[in-house]
């Protein structure tokens, strides 16, 4: 896949890193669809890359009509499976508890597109084959 193919992608997560990830996706011109568990964590993420744009803004490195495509290049969604299924590229910055990323990798690569390139956000996890891995199909249990 080259980054022309990269029309959509799908950050799992709004937190602290999701909200950035998805920001910098739209930013670069790539619909991005911020995924959450309840509207008030998506609404938090879309507030701060709110407020990140503004400060851009502001301080002159961003113009208005920019921040409004970036805007647009926005979407949110409460259904990870749902999210995914048009996208390219899918980014997971859930919590890092090994189960959780399991439960979300299961769902995620069960409705992704067969060729949707699946990375992860993870500080201190394998998804290598080697040793206990989040379950990605294809490496290693
Ligand atoms: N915060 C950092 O400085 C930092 C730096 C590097 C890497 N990381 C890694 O990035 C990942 C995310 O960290 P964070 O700090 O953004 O966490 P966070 O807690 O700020 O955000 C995680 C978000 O995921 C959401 N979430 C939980 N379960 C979900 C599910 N099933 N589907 C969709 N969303 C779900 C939570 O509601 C929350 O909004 C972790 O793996 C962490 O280790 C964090």
């Amino acid at each position: 896949m080259k980054l022309e193919d990269v029309k959509k992608i799908a950050v799992i997560g709004s937190g602290a890193m999701g909200n950035g990830i998805a920001q910098v996706c739209a930013q670069a011109g790539i619909k991005a669809v911020m995924v959450d568990i309840k509207q008030e964590f998506i609404d938090k993420g879309m507030a701060t890359i709110n407020k990140s744009l503004d400060t851009l803004v502001s301080k002159g490195k961003m113009t208005a009509e920019k921040k409004a495509e970036v805007i647009g290049n926005l979407s949110t969604s409460l259904n990870n499976a749902e999210a995914v299924k048009d996208v390219q590229v899918i980014i997971e910055a859930v919590p890092e508890i090994m189960s959780l990323k399991k439960t979300v990798c299961a769902e995620i690569c069960a409705a992704a597109p067969a060729d949707a390139l699946f990375a992860s956000n993870t500080s201190t996890m394998s998804i290598s084959p080697r040793g206990p891995s989040m379950g990605v199909p294809g490496l290693g249990r």
